[in-house]
């Protein structure tokens, strides 16, 4: 058997096989093509759909690849209460069945103003799934918003090597907190989605292996990844961005290790490449993120350079997305798009 067919067979393969399968592209029309009937028989063709709600741009952290750490030069931004639901509304009316609360690590938002922000959320679209995307918090603030009607978050881990991890944060951050954060969001009933970039500074085949081991351990409900792209002012503004075609032979081993899991084809991908996200879809993504901030913010959400979809209205970006994803050979789901356990 290949390699790639002892992936999809065991759902895994030891340290070395998957070394030389993350450093060669023989195998790729291989790996996509396997990922692809893998996710066509867990989810079909369907693709879900997120709207993302980027509702500031203040961030206390200063994450060294983040265009809006607290030290970059920018013009920062929050929405209102009132600014989230029109949002909400106008995703609604499109036929988005999930929100998604993403924003920097941002104190004005108080537990109790998320939780009001929340609970109507909640009451208004009762059959809508809310995710949010907002940092590291204590568990007791995480079972609060869980209260209050959240039921998914997602938290990048990043790295999951101690050393890469500490060669991009401050000393002040800990990859144990990340951790415990996953940890813990998963015992109080979130479905939680992690994932990391590709190609950020100094990673190696082995960190990424590590990323993956930790992925088995943590058995989240959605993985994202992305290419690393410099953001301007931050310390990486030099770096290489990270390669398309890695993240997208990251994505099909993904799909043969984690079969049910949600994979979203990213932003970053189409920011690399004008076909990116149809890429990812047929690598074994499933799920894609439009954008459903006001368009007068949407660039001043600069996490990196040149990201797409910062000039459309939200409507928009639902054609043109529609229209991407039937091209690559799926459909928009309309439901709540909830992840298919394994069992
Ligand atoms: N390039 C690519 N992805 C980035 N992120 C942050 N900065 C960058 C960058 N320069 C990712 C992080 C974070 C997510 C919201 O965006 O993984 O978790
Ligand atoms: Fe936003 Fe294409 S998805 S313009």
């Amino acid at each position: 058997m290949s390699p790639v067919e002892r992936l999809r067979a065991n759902c895994d393969l030891p340290d070395e096989e998957l070394r030389n399968l993350l450093e060669t592209d023989l195998f790729d029309e291989e790996l996509y093509k396997a990922a692809d009937e893998v996710r066509r028989c867990v989810y079909g063709k369907d693709v879900y759909l997120r709207g993302l709600i980027e509702f500031t741009n203040y961030c206390k952290n200063d994450c060294l690849y983040c265009g809006i750490r607290r030290s970059n030069k920018a013009e920062r931004y929050r929405l209102t209460k009132e600014q989230i639901l029109d949002c909400c509304a106008q995703g609604y009316a499109l036929g988005y069945r999930t929100f998604v609360l993403q924003g920097g690590e941002d104190p004005f938002y108080t537990d109790d103003l998320l939780c009001d922000i929340i609970s109507s959320i909640r009451s208004l679209y009762s059959d809508c799934a809310i995710t949010l995307s907002i940092g590291e918090k204590s568990e007791e603030s995480y079972r609060r918003f869980f209260e209050c009607g959240a039921n998914r978050f997602l938290l990048r881990h990043e790295t999951a090597d101690e050393s890469h991890y500490s060669r991009l944060h401050p000393g002040e951050m800990s990859l144990a907190n990340r951790k415990q954060c996953l940890f813990t969001l998963k015992k109080i009933g979130y479905q939680v989605g992690t994932g990391f970039m590709v190609g950020s500074p100094y990673q190696t085949t082995q960190n990424i292996i590590s990323d993956l081991r930790f992925m088995q351990e943590l058995s989240p409900d959605m993985i994202g990844i992305g290419s690393f792209i410099p953001a301007s002012g931050t310390p990486f503004e030099s770096f290489e961005h990270g390669s398309v075609l890695l993240t997208l032979r990251l994505i099909s081993v993904m799909r043969l290790m984690f079969p049910h899991a949600l994979i979203p084809s990213t932003t970053a991908l189409g920011t690399l490449h004008p076909q990116g996200r149809e890429l990812g879809l047929k690598a074994g993504a499933n799920v894609v993120m439009p954008n459903l901030s006001p368009v007068e913010y949407r660039g001043k959400y600069a996490i990196y350079d040149n990201k797409i979809c910062t000039g459309e209205e939200s409507a928009q970006c639902k054609d043109c997305l529609q229209r991407r994803i039937e091209s690559a050979g799926y459909e928009i789901s309309g439901s709540v798009g909830n992840v298919k356990r394994n069992n």
